[in-house]
């Protein structure tokens, strides 16, 4: 686990407390309005409640898309909704760092909300680089100089250099957020020293990230078992010399997957017993599941799902784990009549005793559309941060508040 200080380190009371969060939605784009509130409820439920409970002056400082995506907008929605989360009156200022917001900040009284615009619309805010540069941005030089205290809770930003997320951590006492802490106390279970045995189940589209994981969590003694589905199965299928047919094949080479398979194979040549893979697949016939054994291969169908004998053996290797990882679901859910080997797969993960840790966007609406998500371990708020910190990367935002909490000791 990470060493960095926390809210418990600091009295906020009467204090100025520049918060980062990640309040980055899913927005209509024709709308322009925010469909889902996960993130803002997160924050606001835990970090935001308590340091305004705690009488800080609460500054809030976040990102909401990138310039030129349809989901680019200002935070005032935002601000709306963390108002009616709270229950209380939350201000916005259209300014990031200008005098309207400087102003704003001075105004503020103990307890009292204030979230700033989008972050990103100061252009140097996304430049991928170190802190002392970010350092000396006039992002972090304007609102540094009216804060007592910097707060990081955005984990799903984490893995970006970017000013708002390492500048402030160069002068101010900084310490981690309540989001922040929690996702890296659920994240230390399943990668330091995890319950044994531990097991990543590795589905989803995003082949290219579940090899860097299943590399790293398999090299490192992470895991003892990586059971592959969904996209990332199949191509793990072919790096075997599996012809999965046309429609299947097409896919993966469409997304350039197919140029992974040799690094595949030497990673199942060294762990030829811990990787799995799917040993029947279901396709769609018609609009219809048909399962089919890999005897069967090549299909002309697509391939949606895994079959009933998969879902068997992964259920089995599940029962006996006291760690789970869950990353991408092994079907397209969907899809009612796909939706058998997600839904076995998190059912299982319910009724057993282990420790389980789901992320990613697809497994989070999955695990919430089947109503079990309060029966699993934790649940991710974060995406690329979850994927970087499980290939073992370091992410500069952590970095940034161990650095600072070095220097304070
Ligand atoms: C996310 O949604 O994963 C984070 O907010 C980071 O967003 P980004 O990929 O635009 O940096």
């Amino acid at each position: 686990m990470p060493k960095f200080l926390t809210l418990d380190d600091f009295d906020v009371k009467d204090k100025v407390v520049l918060v980062r969060v990640d309040f980055n939605s899913p927005v209509d784009p024709q709308t322009k309005k925010i469909i889902d509130d996960t993130r803002i409820r997160a924050h606001g439920e835990t970090t935001i409640k308590e340091l305004s409970e705690r009488g800080a002056k609460v500054v809030i400082l976040a990102h909401q898309g990138r310039p030129g995506d349809p989901d680019f907008i200002p935070l005032e929605q935002h601000a709306q909704i963390l108002e009616r989360i709270l229950g209380k009156p939350v201000k916005f200022v259209d300014d990031v760092y200008g005098e309207k917001a400087k102003k704003a900040i001075r105004e503020l009284k103990s307890g009292e909300i204030l979230v700033l615009d989008n972050v990103r619309s100061f252009p140097r805010e996304a430049k991928d680089a170190p802190p002392e540069e970010h350092a000396k941005s006039e992002l972090v030089a304007n609102l540094a100089s009216l804060a007592d205290l910097f707060v990081n809770d955005a984990f799903a930003a984490a893995h970006r250099s970017h000013a708002s997320i390492v500048g402030f951590t160069v002068f101010l006492p900084s310490a981690a957020g309540r989001i922040m802490e929690k996702e890296l106390k659920a994240l230390s279970r399943v990668m330091e020293n995890p319950e044994k045995p531990c097991i990543y189940i590795l589905g989803g589209a995003k082949a290219d990230d579940s090899l860097r994981i299943s590399k790293y969590v398999l090299d490192n003694n992470i895991a003892d078992y990586v059971l592959t589905a969904g996209v990332t199965g199949h191509l793990f299928l072919v790096a075997k010399g599996y012809n999965l047919g046309k429609p299947n094949m097409e896919l993966l080479e469409k997304n350039k997957l197919l140029e992974l398979a040799p690094g595949i194979k030497e990673l199942m040549d060294k762990y030829p017993n811990r990787i799995e893979t799917p040993i029947d697949l279901a396709i769609e016939v018609e609009g219809r599941r048909k399962e089919i054994t890999l005897e069967e291969l090549p299909t002309d169908y697509p391939i949606y799902d895994i079959g009933a004998k998969t879902i068997e053996k992964y259920t089995d290797l599940i029962m006996k784990a006291k760690s789970i990882v869950f990353s991408g679901p092994p079907g397209v859910f969907e899809k009612e009549e796909f939706r058998k080997g997600t839904k076995a797969l998190f059912e299982a993960m319910a009724s057993s005793k282990a420790f389980s840790l789901i992320g990613g966007g697809h497994s989070i609406a999955a695990v919430q559309s089947l109503g079990l998500a309060d029966k699993m371990g934790y649940i991710s708020t974060a995406g690329g941060a979850l994927i970087e910190f499980l290939m073992g990367r370091k992410l500069p935002g952590v970095v940034a508040l161990e650095e600072a909490a070095k220097r304070k000791c």
